[in-house]
């Protein structure tokens, strides 16, 4: 489209001209270099838009919000929220964020519901892009219409996939002050163990830890890498230099978009402006841009590496990846094995979510939830 009207404009230009060849060739040298910078960009589908400034400010005001929350729930002159309480347990905040349906509802009404006594350790978000239709599977479940919080279109490759994970982030640290961890889930994870171990896992209930220690013993689950061979490329993704001086290119970390925060850093990232400045500008290659795996993990190791594992809690195959896709599993391939093969870590813990799954995996993995899947 763009080569088209540059050449018919040039061609106007020419008619216009009193000696045609000159001016002709005077411009054919002045887009020659627009086009060797349009060319890659022609074929891949065009830029995507950014977030509008009205987008920015709503979200905004919502992360000031749950920041202003936090810190009268840290006032010692306020009543003490029910975190810091002994007659109210943690919960964990389970962050699903979708542009399709969810289609592993029933699975994950299974592993929340298997167990009627966890209702009150666990709290559940939707974002779902509202530009795409959400079948909500279990009207009056667990994932009802009062679960979807205020949601905006996403887009891969774009800084809105970020917006979209401070929104839930957000969200649940305004709704309830029990959260203390914020699970981010996507409509492709499944649950590779039960509640009450994944429960038991972040809490480490079984290690008898003092309470008042919990602050600063819990740790969030990031996967967070220096070293790979895209690191460049994705740094410089919205131009040479850009980053610079937020974000100097030692500093800048890559990994999985699937986290397990605390409350102290979901907090921290609801809180930023700093980096998100930089983060949030438009990528120039968004094949080799992906802020949603940088952000992140960049934030909290320049903030708090002390306070994070460095590793993820949802395996990704990542073997013969097309298009920066994972592997995805496909009924066949699922079994009982596969389930045992995806926990295995090289980590302290094993791995408690996998992705990516197809939608018409339910069936197969539903016939072994019981057995397989919520047997630890
Ligand atoms: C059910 O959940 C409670 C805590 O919420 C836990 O103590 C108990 O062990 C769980 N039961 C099973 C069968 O997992
Ligand atoms: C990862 O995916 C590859 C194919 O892309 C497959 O051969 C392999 O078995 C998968 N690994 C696991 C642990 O599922
Ligand atoms: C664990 O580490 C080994 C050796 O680096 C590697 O081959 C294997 O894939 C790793 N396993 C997982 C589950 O990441």
């Amino acid at each position: 489209m763009m080569i088209t009207s540059s050449s018919s404009s040039s061609n106007s230009a020419v008619a216009a001209a009193p000696s045609p060849l000159i001016p002709t060739i005077i411009l054919l040298l002045l887009c020659l270099p627009g086009l060797f910078y349009l060319a890659p960009h022609i074929l891949p589908p065009p830029p995507t838009p950014p977030i509008s400034f009205p987008e920015e400010l709503e979200d905004l005001s919502l992360f000031r919000r749950a920041a202003a929350v936090e810190s009268n729930a840290n006032n010692p002159s306020r009543p003490k929220s029910h975190l810091g309480s002994t007659n109210s347990k943690p919960k964990i905040a389970f962050l699903f964020l979708t542009n399709s349906d969810l289609h592993f509802a029933p699975l994950w009404e299974q592993f929340f519901n298997g167990n009627k006594s966890n209702r009150h350790l666990y709290s559940l978000y939707v974002h779902a892009d509202p530009t795409v239709k959400t079948k909500i599977k279990s009207p009056g479940g667990i994932f009802s219409e009062d679960r979807f919080i205020t949601a905006k279109k996403t887009h891969r490759g774009t800084a809105t996939l970020v917006s979209a994970a401070r929104r839930l982030l957000a969200t649940a640290l305004l709704d309830d002050p029990s959260n203390a961890f914020f699970t981010l889930i996507s409509q492709h994870c499944v649950p590779l163990h039960s509640f009450n171990f994944f429960y038991d896992t972040l809490f480490e209930v079984k290690s008898h830890q003092i309470a008042e220690l919990r602050h600063l013993k819990y740790k969030s689950f990031i996967e967070i890498i220096s070293k790979d061979p895209n690191i460049l490329d994705r740094y410089n993704a919205r131009g040479k230099g850009v980053m610079v001086p937020e974000v100097p290119f030692n500093k800048f970390r890559m990994g999985s978009q699937f986290f397990t925060l605390t409350r102290r850093h979901a907090l921290l990232v609801v809180s930023d402006r700093r980096l998100w400045k930089k983060f949030k500008l438009n990528c120039l290659r968004p094949q080799s841009c992906y802020p949603e795996e940088h952000y992140f993990p960049t934030l909290l190791s320049m903030e708090d590496p002390e306070g994070c594992t460095g590793y993820t809690l949802t395996r990704v195959n990542w073997t013969d990846s097309v298009n920066g896709h994972p592997h995805t599993y496909y009924p066949p391939e699922v079994s009982p094995e596969l389930v045992y093969k995806l926990r295995q870590s090289n980590f302290t813990n094993s791995y408690m979510f996998a992705r990516k799954f197809s939608p018409d995996c339910l069936q197969p993995l539903m016939n072994m939830a019981t057995e397989v899947i919520f047997r630890d």
